[in-house]
């Protein structure tokens, strides 16, 4: 693949933790300890890729409404990965950057993201997004107060500016679902969606692969037609 085709920017709903453990007869918490590792090794075969950034959808603003077991779980499994994760991602030089509403985490959840933050502060390899307590209109609206506060006319590219993360190339689900979830609505106005029906916990370097080479065939206009593309502009 050429690096001209390799998107800049790469999002992931990990969605069907929960079925594949199902599927296994296995608890939710066996899913979600498997998303993990699948995780893993996304990021590996991102770096491996080129790709320069990718957010990864853990804990969205509406899963607190799941039974208070799974989320104490959840944010358990979360803070476990984040410090387990700080010496590899160094080594990697995959920088690490945790988005969404901080506030709502306890202590140690919040003293995890701080050490990862620092430990692989100095990454150039990928920037790794974790979108934790994390909602599309929350960012919007984050953006907004930011882009107010700063005396700045309210346009789209003021508010832009103030958004979480840029612009997404490709996102993709897994999990079978056609939805957005609330995930980056705002970065996603042009992004090419990919939906799989792969459970996340079985997703891996050749899942991704093949996620590539579909985008590679998307034609990208922006409003534009064909023939302008071809005649360069
Ligand atoms: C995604 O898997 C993980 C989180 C939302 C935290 P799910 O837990 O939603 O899995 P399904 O959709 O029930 O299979
Ligand atoms: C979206 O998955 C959130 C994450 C993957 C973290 P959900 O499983 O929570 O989404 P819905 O509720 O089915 O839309
Ligand atoms: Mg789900």
């Amino acid at each position: 693949m050429s690096a001209s085709h390799i998107p800049h920017h790469v999002a992931i709903i990990m969605d069907g933790n929960g079925r594949w453990a199902k599927s296994r007869l296995r608890p939710r918490t066996e899913g979600h300890r498997q998303g993990v590792e699948a995780l893993n090794r996304v990021v590996e075969a991102a770096a491996r890729a080129g790709i320069e950034r990718l957010t990864v959808f853990a804990f969205s603003s509406e899963n607190w409404r799941r039974p208070a077991a799974e989320v104490s779980m959840l944010m358990k499994l979360f803070a476990q990965a984040l410090r387990r994760w700080c010496e590899p991602l160094a080594e990697a030089g995959v920088r690490l950057r945790v988005i969404g509403d901080r506030t709502a985490f306890s202590d140690t959840v919040r003293e995890a993201i701080a050490e990862n933050e620092a430990a692989t502060a100095g990454g150039t390899k990928m920037e790794l997004v974790i979108a934790a307590n994390y909602g599309g209109r929350w960012d919007c609206s984050q953006a907004a107060s930011e882009c107010a506060a700063a005396g700045l006319e309210m346009t789209p590219e003021n508010i832009g500016r103030f958004m979480s993360v840029p612009d997404v190339d490709l996102l993709i689900r897994t999990g079978g679902e056609c939805r957005i979830s609330n995930f980056l609505l705002w970065q996603s106005a042009y992004a090419e969606i990919y939906f799989t029906d792969a459970l996340w916990p079985d997703f891996g370097e050749d899942d991704l692969k093949e996620a590539l080479r579909w985008y590679e065939g998307r034609e990208r206009r922006f409003g534009r037609t064909s023939e302008q593309l071809r005649n360069g502009g």
